[in-house]
C-alpha cells in the first residue's frame, strides 16, 4: 500500500512540474498554402523529371533562356533531388516520385567510396537517410555506413576537423558548411556502435566553434589550419562578399549545424551555440521584414542585393527543430519567424508558378556570387530544405492536438 501511495505522489508531482510542451496557436491557412505547396511541388518535380538525362542529377534552370544544367553523382548536390523526392511521395503518396528516387539512388550509391569531398553527409544523407527513414532497409545502411567511412577518412587529429576542400600540401581548409556533414556520423555510431564516428563530429564541431565564429556568432566561411600543428593561418569568405562579411547561407547552415548538434549530444554549448547564430540573423539589421536574407548580410549594395532563397529555407527548418529545446518566449520566436519564412517562400515571388523554373519549386536563391554562378536562381537545396521545414511545420501542429 506504501508502495502503491508513493508511486502515485511520484506520478502527481510528476504530472504537476514536467515540462509543459509548447502551446501554440498553429496558422491553419498556412497549413493549407502547405498541403498546396506539396501538391504543386509534385507537379513541378514530374516537370524536372521529364527533362533529366537519364544519367544525370538537376542543378539548377536559368528561367531567361530556359537552360537547364545538370550534374554527375559526384556534384556535392547530388543528394538532394531523391532526398525531395522521397519527402514528397511521403506527403502526396504519388508513386512516380518514389519510383524515380530509387532510380536516382542507384545512380548515386558509388558515391558512398568518394573521399575526395566532405560533402558525403549532403549526398548520403539527404538522399540515403531519407530512404532509409522511408523504407528501412539493409542495403541502405550498408550504404551509409561505407559512406560515413568515407568521409571519416578526411579527419585529421592534428586539426580536429573533416577536410572540406582539397588545396595544397601546406593548407587544411575547413568551412562552415562542413558542419552539415556531421549528422550522418551520428547515425553511423547509433547503427554500428563504433564511437569514433561520434567522437569525429563532436571533435570537428568544438574546433569550428573556437575558430569559425566572430565575436557576433556570425561565422567566415572558410578557415585555413596547418595540417600539422593545427594552428589557424587564415580565416576567409569564399562565396560572400569578402572575408569580414556574413555569408547568408553560411549562416545558415551554422545554425542547422549546431541544432542537429545539440540534437545528438544534448551538450548544451551547441544549443548555446545555435541561439547565438539563431539571434545574429533574426536581430540582423540587414534581414529584410519578409526574413528572406540578401545574400550576404554585408552586401554592398543592400537594399537592391539579390536574395537567397535557398538561405531562408535551412534557416526554416533548423528554427523548425531549434524551437523544441528552448523556452516558450524563444520557440515562439523561432517559430513565428520559421511561419514568416515560409509564408513568404509561398508567395508568388519566391514560389514558382506552375510549369515554371524548370519544375524546381523555390526561385531566386545565390549559389556562387564571387564566381558569378548560380546567381538568382532555384537551386536544388532550396527545395530540399524547404518541404524539410513544411513537414516539420505539419509536425509542430500535429503535436499541438
Ligand atoms: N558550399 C555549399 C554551399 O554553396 O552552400
Amino acid at each position: 500500500m506504501k508502495k502503491q501511495l508513493l508511486a502515485l505522489f511520484l506520478c502527481a508531482t510528476h504530472l504537476l512540474f514536467a515540462q509543459k510542451p509548447f502551446a501554440y496557436k498553429v496558422d491553419k491557412t498556412l497549413l493549407k498554402t502547405i498541403e498546396r505547396n506539396f501538391i504543386d511541388a509534385d507537379n513541378q518535380y514530374k516537370l524536372l523529371m521529364k527533362n533529366l538525362p537519364a544519367d544525370k542529377f538537376p542543378k539548377t534552370y536559368a528561367s531567361a533562356t530556359g537552360q537547364y544544367e545538370f550534374s554527375s553523382s559526384s556534384w556535392w548536390c547530388s543528394g538532394f533531388y531523391s532526398g525531395t523526392l522521397l519527402n514528397l511521395f511521403q506527403q502526396t503518396k504519388d508513386s512516380t516520385l518514389y519510383k524515380e528516387a530509387l532510380r536516382m539512388l542507384t545512380l548515386l550509391e558509388k558515391e558512398k567510396l568518394n573521399t575526395r569531398t566532405h560533402d558525403l553527409g549532403f549526398m548520403m544523407y539527404c538522399s540515403f537517410g531519407n530512404a532509409d527513414k522511408t523504407f528501412s532497409k539493409p542495403e541502405y545502411k550498408q550504404i551509409l555506413l561505407t559512406s560515413a567511412k568515407s568521409l571519416s577518412t578526411r579527419f585529421n587529429p592534428a586539426v580536429g576537423c573533416i577536410k572540406s576542400w582539397d588545396s595544397k600540401p601546406s593548407d587544411f581548409l575547413v568551412i562552415i558548411d562542413n558542419m552539415m556533414n556531421l549528422e550522418m556520423l551520428f547515425w553511423a555510431t547509433k547503427v554500428s556502435g563504433d564511437s569514433s564516428f561520434y567522437k569525429i563530429a563532436v571533435t570537428h564541431a568544438n574546433t569550428t566553434i573556437q575558430n569559425h565564429f566572430r565575436n557576433d556568432y556570425s561565422s567566415y566561411h572558410v578557415v585555413n589550419y596547418n595540417p600539422q600543428t593545427g594552428a589557424v593561418q587564415q580565416k576567409k569568405t569564399a562565396q560572400g562578399f569578402s572575408d569580414e562579411s556574413a555569408w547568408a547561407r553560411g549562416q545558415a547552415w551554422g545554425l542547422y549545424g549546431y541544432t542537429v548538434m545539440y540534437r545528438e549530444t544534448k551538450d548544451k554549448k551547441y544549443l548555446e551555440q545555435a541561439n547565438h547564430i539563431a539571434s545574429f540573423i533574426l536581430n540582423n539589421k540587414n534581414l529584410p521584414v519578409d526574413k528572406i536574407p540578401y545574400w550576404d548580410f554585408n552586401a554592398p549594395d543592400i537594399p537592391d542585393a539579390l536574395r537567397d532563397a535557398s538561405a531562408a529555407s535551412i534557416t526554416a527548418s533548423a528554427l523548425l527543430e531549434l524551437y523544441k529545446y528552448v523556452d516558450a518566449k524563444m520557440a515562439l520566436q523561432y517559430v513565428s519567424a520559421a511561419e514568416t519564412i515560409l509564408k513568404n517562400l509561398s508567395s508568388s515571388t519566391y514560389k514558382a508558378a506552375q510549369g515554371t523554373n524548370g519544375g524546381f519549386i523555390i526561385q531566386h536563391c545565390v549559389g556562387h556570387m564571387p564566381n558569378k554562378t548560380e546567381v538568382d536562381v532555384p537551386l536544388t537545396y532550396a527545395d530540399y530544405y524547404f518541404v524539410e521545414a513544411m513537414i516539420r511545420y505539419k509536425q509542430l501542429a500535429a503535436a499541438q492536438k
